[in-house]
């Protein structure tokens, strides 16, 4: 007999066996049994902290155990120290609860809201609570607010646990939840006046800890780490039982390497077999490779979270992402490298760079207790036991690490005036507050009895470093060019770089190196790369944004593409603080066909005048400027303190600097003048002052966003002013004594040099 089921009817059916199955997955999950418990204390606790191992179901569970059993709850807000884990746990809880991604279940990144009127529960980054925070201190629009992932310790999350400390005392009735993997708990506890913790016991197997045979210190494993991290994976895939293999590595040049290099391993097998597939023995024949980094393309970080087919093994190259925010399932292998790149301030040279650093004790036993979520798994580290008993027990919260620039301002913003006595969870040291006060002095976004500023206001309303946002403001209020500004600070504020340099390792490396030089050559401005942007900028909209075209010019389309979202929504900050949005002056140009580009033409083929918009940027960044050294290529910093301290009239352009002030500074080949003066097309004499809107530090200081400007120009900037009236501020509040007067190390050692790589939200 044929029965035939209508296609409604097996649709129907699909989709009862898709819910049965999410919903059983979900009962299977360790915090299901304390489900009520939690709930019961959630009811009696106005703060609560919750822990558990990572894995169990905190972050995706809780929030809907709150929601299905508190009906009457407004809002609840979660937070995520990390962009990819804000967007894949609140597409995972949309799932689960049946619902379209954005209506009752949504998330909110910088750049990037999916909620709407209808929306409950709301996963979103802690830099954006944070702004919520400043905007309205009592979080009117929230029941619930949890923490999450507490344990990361990013600056945001610490900013905000002394904000709701604050929000609490306004706001009794506001439930408040700390949730955070098994680390250093007593201490959240502690700080909100010892609130109980519930503990969610785990439900993990034991992970066998596999140190290499002979001794491998961490400083000398640096170098080799991806392709000991390749060879461990290989050795584990080809030799191991089923299981998928996660690889900690640092960041995303090393991920793509490794993943290159263990796929052409897989080919090269496969083609000596002559067959398609290598089976190992074990019922595993080939291999998936997959890269984790925060700044992958939701569409290729969706498949990683996928469950593995049979007889393929999964092999994850992840960054420190995978370590406690988002869960892999399957994973019973884990390589640990024992290195993250995490953000550090160096208080030598005051720069913000993303250094490679040994993790803790405690990060890398997190790294191994991934591979024993689902069934027995094997941690294999790459560094001996030696190593791992030097390294710190805790990683070092980042708030103790960077610089302070917009955590003071926010808190400036919230009338917190007494930064200086704000209740931080770890309070950073009071050196790095005192040089943040100074700088946004420096801005003009404090005044000099340290409140927020007019200027301040308007630049903190910016999803941006306050220097960038110095220059956007400056440029609509005073130079009248931010229609262009707004172009070059939205390719700014990206995280990578706009042009691609091919690696000479690659296929026919050296020819296309040449290529892509001359392409880069074809944009470069005379100005250097600020206005270079500008012109790739106006090329690219003239090839109607074509990828192809970014391929052939080896240029990175998915920069342009971010940087035009990221611009529109620019324009409507801008709008907001009716800040006009003006087209910069023309110039007349003696155009001949071969410079037409280099003189920087918008679309219409009318000449630019760079020198406002170089104006406007030197507004936000005339502390990061440099004067040409002995060597070519090489800068010296130029440090206004010193200039302050010592007296010296710059004026002419050369004078005396401690050495402990002097920071050679390189450029980077991307730069536009890297490449104009490898092939002569401007003399290394032309240059004299240069300004820069990034410096990466390695090692040695490398400036990127690098253009030509005039001492002139710094000397009549109201800047200028403010370095002369240092002395006599008071930047920490009106009645308390001037902080930088007190403190003679910090004079001695200042260097002003603006913390100003923008840092991803998430690394
Ligand atoms: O927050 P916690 O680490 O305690 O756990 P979770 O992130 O809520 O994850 C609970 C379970 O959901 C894990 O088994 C994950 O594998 C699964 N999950 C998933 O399948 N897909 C996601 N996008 C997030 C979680
Ligand atoms: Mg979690």
């Amino acid at each position: 007999m044929c029965v035939c089921v209508p296609h409604d009817l097996q649709l129907y059916i699909l989709q009862m066996n898709q819910r049965d199955r999410i919903q059983k997955q979900r009962e299977s999950l360790p915090t299901y049994e304390y489900r009520d418990e939690l709930i019961e204390a959630i009811r009696e606790y106005s703060i609560l902290v919750v822990i558990g191992e990572t894995g169990s179901g905190k972050t995706t569970q809780i929030p809907q155990y709150i929601l299905e059993s508190l009906p009457d709850v407004k809002k609840i807000g979660v937070t995520q120290p990390r962009r990819i884990a804000a967007i894949t746990v609140a597409k995972r809880v949309s799932e689960e609860q049946d619902v379209s991604l954005g209506a009752a279940v949504g998330y909110t990144i910088r750049f990037d809201d999916r909620t709407s009127s209808s929306t409950k529960l709301k996963y979103m980054t802690d830099g954006v609570l944070l702004r919520e925070a400043t905007q309205d201190p009592h979080l009117s629009q929230y029941s619930v607010v949890i923490i999450d992932e507490a344990h990361e310790r990013t600056l945001e999350t610490d900013v905000l646990f002394g904000l709701l400390k604050q929000t609490h005392r306004l706001r009794p009735d506001l439930k408040i939840l700390i949730m955070s993997a098994t680390l250093d708990v007593e201490k959240f506890s502690d700080f909100f006046d010892e609130c109980p913790i519930f503990e969610i016991p785990g439900r993990t197997f034991p992970v066998d800890i596999i140190y290499p045979e002979s001794s491998q210190r961490l400083s000398s494993l640096k170098s080799l780490m991806v392709d000991q991290a390749v060879d461990t994976a290989w050795q584990i895939h080809t030799q191991e039982a089923p299981g998928d293999i996660l690889v900690f590595l640092t960041g995303q040049h090393d991920i793509e390497r490794a993943c290159k290099a263990f796929e052409d391993k897989e080919r090269k097998l496969n083609y000596k077999k002559g067959v398609k597939y290598y089976d190992d023995g074990h019922g595993v024949k080939n291999a998936v490779v997959f890269p984790l980094y925060a700044s992958l393309e939701t569409f290729d970080q969706k498949a990683v979270f996928d469950p593995s087919r049979e007889s393929v093994r999964k092999v994850v190259f992840a960054t420190n992402v995978a370590q406690t925010s988002v869960t892999i399932p399957g994973i019973r292998y884990v390589v640990d490298a024992g290195f993250v790149k995490e953000k550090s301030f160096d208080p030598n040279t005051g720069m913000d760079a993303l250094l490679v650093t040994e993790i803790s004790q405690a990060a890398a036993t997190q790294r191994a207790g991934r591979a024993g979520r689902t069934a027995p798994g094997k941690a294999y580290r790459l560094y001996d036991e030696d190593s791992y008993n030097r390294m710190l027990l805790n990683t070092i919260p980042e708030i103790q690490r960077s610089s302070l620039l917009s955590t003071v301002l926010s808190l400036k913003k919230m009338h917190i005036i007494d930064v200086l006595g704000f209740e931080f969870i770890d309070p950073p040291e009071e050196t790095l507050v005192k040089n943040a006060l100074k700088q946004l002095y420096l801005l003009g976004a404090i005044d000099d009895i340290g409140k927020i500023t007019p200027m301040g206001e308007k630049m903190s309303h910016f999803p941006l470093s306050p220097s960038l946002a110095r220059v956007l403001v400056s440029s609509a209020e005073e130079y009248g060019c931010s229609h262009e500004v707004l172009t070059v600070a939205s390719i700014l504020a990206g995280e990578n770089d706009l042009f691609r340099a091919p690696s000479a390792r690659s296929k026919g490396g050296e020819e296309a190196m040449v290529k892509a030089e001359e392409c880069k050559l074809r944009f470069a401005h005379h100005s250097g790369d600020h206005m270079t942007f500008l012109n790739v900028w106006h090329e690219w909209r003239q090839h109607g944004k074509d990828r192809r075209w970014c391929k052939d010019n080896w240029i990175n389309s998915k920069v342009l593409e971010t940087a035009s979202s990221v611009r529109s929504q620019l324009i409507d900050v801008m709008d907001k603080c009716r800040l006009p949005i003006k087209h910069a002056p023309k110039i007349k140009a003696k155009s001949s066909k071969s410079n037409k580009r280099k003189m920087g033409q918008d679309e219409r083929g009318e000449t630019i005048d760079p020198v406002p918009i170089l104006k406007s940027f030197l507004t936000g960044y005339f502390t990061n400027i440099a004067n040409k050294g002995v060597n070519r290529s090489v800068f010296s910093h130029y440090s206004p303190d010193e200039h302050l301290t010592e007296g010296i009239s710059a004026d002419e352009g050369s004078f005396g600097v401690r050495s402990n002030a002097l920071v050679a500074l390189h450029l980077h080949p991307l730069c536009a003048f890297s490449d104009m003066l490898d092939r002569n097309k401007i003399k290394y004499a032309e240059l004299d002052w240069v300004m820069y809107t990034h410096v990466t530090y390695t090692n040695k200081a490398v400036m990127k966003g690098v253009s030509k400007i005039l001492w002139d120009w710094v000397r009549s900037g109201d800047g200028q002013e403010r370095i002369k009236k240092l002395p006599k501020t008071r930047l920490n509040g009106g009645d308390g004594p001037n902080v930088l007067e007190m403190d003679d190390k910090m004079k001695e050692e200042s260097v002003v040099v603006m913390a100003n790589i923008d840092l991803p939200d998430d690394t």
